[in-house]
């Protein structure tokens, strides 16, 4: 069941689907009291009382005890300390042997969940502004209240089959060369891939929807060969376009009057990667309509997925900052103090902050001039709607693929995530992990982080560790830094086994791309802590470095440096696999309870339940060359096991349960 409150006078923000009655009772389990800093929902929270949601955010998979604070920005590395990062999925269950709800706060501002950081025993969430609705989800057991969510605010986004390949990118060098280097020395290792992105430097100066002219002399015919050899090349696009004549989108923009203004009425300006640039103002039909034609460029091309970024948005100073920053490096030159020198280490702010641009950057609203605090959050997911008129128009039956930096709920309808700049570090594998549920909890099911880390040098076995979790990750994308250690998989003295790694990808395909497709259409959780499948197993709740995928598995990553093994608790039966690779792996039956597991580095576990089958097909070097006749399943079966197989032609919207489905049965 789902109740709907309403505070202030919200905001339209598209997250949800249904329509639906504002309830007249006071709000159930929340106190709400209004003080200057805002409207405060407080609950106190029992002892037993986990908490799970979130989506993009740091630290545990229950969220209970810290500060987390809905305010997108661009602010690497994603640490533990921070408390903000690009997206806001204000989402939340309460789970306790008492009671067991979900809650929504669709408030596209500032917004925070002070989870048992203040005190212990309270969670008190704060709407800065007031203008929100809050939406109840109750119903039996945390899966059903995940399902009944999904209800709430729509189907999520299908990316079509080649998204689920192996996906290539590089901050700093692409061009046509390189890709066709990596391209030949994947092939000779066997190492299956299907995309590479390309970054602002493959760009010219760095514009949306352009080619660098030197390393992509002929680019229509470049898409068109690869094309040709299956790989699918994916640009970024990015918020900002430089206020420059010669640049088709900024005069076609300013013609239409697309940007967003300061309270001059003058279009605001800011640095970002192009140099001068305007920000469109997503918030107008005419915006997104305009921008989403911006795409038809390259769609037209055979470009057929993208990444959006920097639509926090991300904007490195404005001109004033410039000053202001100036004065102040002159200020502590002339005289030393240090008051002075602690501002600096907030440089970033001084050279401009967005949270107090107040009326230097607004939007337009239903013909009202807003400011872009009081509807911060849902920039990126505006940008992504832009995005989906664009492919509307090229071709409103076909999928894209498209991951976005910035989101909010709503905009898991258009597109996947990836979870930003991380690091090369041990701690952002695990951190990979835990993200993933939580997103799947707010819809996102196309989602992954940059695997071997972005900043940062990887290491041989950071890389192929990751790997391993990438093998079950839908948006399976190896990205690194300019100026970083190279990361292409051919780079690396363990190549081999990271080939055999993303084989092993290719093999599980047919699994993973059924599994994915039924939870979006079904709205489930691909991926689900372990206490959503076991809630009477106190053991199971606890557990923050295993989670379960899909109907039959349970991943359960290696993610410490020279591990050669780790503890892993069973929730039941199940049979583990300890893969080489496709064709090199022992199955291990174990039972319930603790186990400690040898995993050498060039191994892969997961873990498949008793009396449950799983299909594995022959990998391929391109997603679309699988063979769905190669099929073996693998399980554990003292009797029948009628696996359902769903596939479909992986690109149109003709999608289907009822005729997508096929039943493989296994055993016996
Ligand atoms: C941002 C993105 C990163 C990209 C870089 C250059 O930092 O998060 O993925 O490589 O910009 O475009």
């Amino acid at each position: 069941m789902i109740r709907k409150y309403s505070y202030g006078t919200p905001y339209e923000t598209y997250a949800t689907v249904l329509e639906m009655d504002t309830a007249s009772e006071p709000i159930p389990y929340f106190s709400v009291e209004q003080t200057g800093e805002g409207l405060h929902f407080s609950l106190s929270l029992k002892e037993d009382e986990a908490i799970y949601g979130l989506g993009e955010n740091v630290r545990g998979i229950n969220k209970r005890g810290y500060l987390y604070i809905s305010n997108n920005v661009d602010d690497a590395p994603e640490t533990e300390g921070k408390h903000s990062l690009y997206s806001s999925h204000n989402f939340i269950i309460v789970a306790g042997k008492e009671r067991t709800f979900g809650v929504f706060f669709d408030d596209p501002a500032w917004f925070s969940f002070d989870l048992g950081f203040s005190d212990p025993d309270m969670a008190v969430m704060t709407s800065r502004y007031g203008d929100l609705a809050v939406y109840i989800i109750e119903d039996d057991g945390l899966n059903a209240i995940a399902k009944e969510f999904r209800r709430l605010i729509g189907r999520s986004y299908l990316p079509p089959k080649w998204a689920f390949g192996f996906i290539q990118s590089r901050f700093g060098g692409i061009s046509e060369e390189s890709v066709n280097e990596t391209l030949a020395e994947y092939e000779k290792l066997g190492i299956p891939i299907d995309s590479f992105c390309v970054d602002i430097d493959g760009l010219d100066e760095y514009q949306n929807f352009t080619w660098h002219k030197e390393n992509f002399p002929d680019p229509e015919r470049f898409v068109k060969e690869k094309l040709a050899q299956g790989i699918h090349l994916i640009p970024i696009v990015d918020v900002a376009i430089r206020k420059d004549e010669n640049i088709p989108e900024y005069v076609s923009g300013a013609e239409e009057d697309v940007f967003c203004h300061n309270d001059q009425g003058e279009d605001f300006v800011g640095y970002v990667w192009p140099g001068t640039c305007v920000f469109p103002d997503y918030f107008q039909e005419k915006t997104r309509k305009w921008f989403g034609h911006c795409y038809q460029r390259y769609l037209n091309m055979g470009v057929h997925g993208f990444w959006n970024d920097m639509n926090e948005p991300a904007v490195f100073a404005e001109p004033e900052g410039f000053r202001r920053g100036a004065e102040k490096l002159n200020s502590i030159c002339e005289e030393y103090s240090f008051l002075k020198f602690g501002e600096l280490m907030e440089f970033q702010k001084i050279l401009f902050d967005l949270e107090k641009a107040g009326d230097k950057f607004q939007h337009c609203i239903d013909g009202k001039r807003i400011p872009n605090e009081r509807v911060h959050n849902l920039y990126g997911a505006m940008m992504t709607q832009g995005t989906n008129e664009g492919f509307l128009e090229y071709d409103p039956n076909m999928r894209f693929t498209l991951f976005t930096r910035s989101s909010y709920i709503g905009s898991h309808r258009y597109t996947g995530v990836w979870l930003g700049d991380n690091h090369s570090w041990w701690s952002h594998l695990l951190q990979n992990l835990k993200w993933i549920p939580s997103m799947n909890l707010c819809g996102y099911l196309y989602t992954g982080c940059d695997l071997g880390g972005f900043n940062g040098d990887t290491t041989d076995e950071l890389m192929l560790r990751w790997l391993q979790l990438g093998v079950f990750v839908p948006l399976m994308r190896n990205h690194s830094a300019w100026g970083t250690r190279q990361q292409e998989l051919w780079r690396f003295s363990y190549r081999e086994k990271m080939a055999k790694m993303v084989n092993i990808r290719y093999a599980l395909i047919p699994y993973l791309y059924s599994e994915f497709m039924k939870c979006a259409l079904r709205d489930e959780s691909m991926y689900r802590p372990l206490a959503f499948d076991y809630p009477d197993d106190e053991r199971a709740k606890r557990v923050e470095d295993q989670i379960m995928l899909g109907g039959e598995c349970m991943i359960a990553p290696v993610y410490e440096q020279n591990a050669k093994g780790r503890y892993i608790y069973l929730p039941e039966d199940m049979l583990m696999l300890r893969m080489r690779s496709v064709d090199d792996f022992e199955e291990v039956k174990l039972t319930k309870g603790d186990h400690y597991i040898d995993v050498d580095t060039d191994q892969l576990i997961f873990f498949i339940k008793r009396n449950a089958a799983i299909p594995m097909a022959k990998p391929a070097m391109r997603v679309t060359d699988i063979d769905p006749d190669t099929i073996r399943m693998h399980g554990w079966l003292d009797r029948e096991y009628t696996y359902e197989l769903y596939d479909d032609d992986g690109l149109s919207k003709n999608v289907d349960l009822e005729t997508g489905i096929r039943h493989i049965k296994a055993g016996m």
